[in-house]
């Protein structure tokens, strides 16, 4: 029996924000923004840059805590260094992710690599929160960061479709990193007029963020542009996606999907719990450094 693949219409597009984060940092806030709080199990979605930093500029997001969820960390062009009250310390550069659960908690700092600060240059990347789990969030902190080199990559046998996998499969290949809860995670580059359809669960949220050019992402969606969301319905088990024939050039988009935790959110700033009393504990627990703090260098 032939089971006819359903694609997801597009439910709503939105525009991110354009605002400043951290010390200065300039972004665009996909969201959580006007009326779109979250996208269970996704918290929020930040673009930061593209950006030009001057030589000597400080911008960044310093020493701050999380508990609570992961951050996804995915850098495109420049450098991220990073440094927590564990000793951890590490460089991402374009193409890298670092996927981190905060679980209990922790202090980190983010900000652009010293290289890139003291001789400036471009910078780009993404950073994605993704709740865990009422079960995971008090968890031990646990990094996964690859180098570009090892997140795994595919392409349609005409090469017209690349797709760069951070979480989940596509295209036959499978994510080097492992999620708590089903995600997919997964960047796609589209040559003009090219089409991709994506197997995405039925039962799992689904967003795309168009991050160059213009993706047209089926029923409702007409050309979308850099910078904007669509949302998708969760009628339908895949969605399509394709770069509009006559398109000048490639497009690319982030295509974000996983299975909804259905818990209560309670958040506030960098803490995301299931209830109000689990929030006053983590604010008591950071202000009290049982999150820890990050050594003077
Ligand atoms: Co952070």
């Amino acid at each position: 029996m032939e089971v006819l693949t359903k694609y997801r219409p597009v439910s709503r597009i939105v525009e991110a924000l354009q605002t400043v984060e951290g010390d200065g940092v300039p972004i665009r806030r996909v969201f959580p923004a006007r009326a779109i709080e979250d996208i269970d199990p996704f918290l929020l979605l930040d673009e930061m840059g593209p950006l030009e930093l001057a030589p000597g500029s400080h911008v960044g997001f310093p020493d701050h805590p999380h508990r609570g969820f992961e951050t996804v960390t995915y850098v495109l062009e420049g450098q991220m260094e990073h440094r927590d009250s564990c000793g951890n310390h590490g460089i991402l550069g374009p193409g890298d992710v670092q996927w981190m659960t905060a679980g209990a908690g922790l202090v980190h700092s983010e900000m652009p690599g010293s290289e890139l600060q003291r001789n400036g240059g471009r910078l780009h990347g993404f950073q994605l929160w993704v709740n865990l789990p009422r079960r995971d969030k008090m968890a031990a902190r646990q990094y996964q960061e690859l180098p570009g080199s090892r997140i795994p990559a595919a392409w349609d046998a005409a090469r017209r479709v690349a797709v760069r996998i951070l979480a989940g499969e596509s295209l036959g290949a499978h994510a080097a990193i492992q999620t708590r809860t089903p995600i997919a995670f997964l960047h796609f580059t589209l040559e003009p007029g090219a089409t991709h359809q994506q197997p995405v669960p039925q039962s799992w949220n689904a967003f795309a963020y168009v991050i160059d050019g213009e993706m047209d992402f089926g029923a409702n969606s007409g050309a979308v542009a850099a910078g904007h969301m669509a949302v998708f319905s969760r009628d339908g088990d895949a969605v399509t996606l394709s770069n509009p024939a006559g398109a000048a050039r490639r497009s690319s988009a982030l295509l974000i999907a996983g299975e909804p935790l259905g818990e209560p959110v309670a958040r506030y700033g960098p803490f995301v719990m299931n209830t109000r009393q689990e929030i006053v504990q983590a604010v008591d627990d950071y202000r009290n450094g049982r999150m820890g703090a990050i050594a003077l260098r």
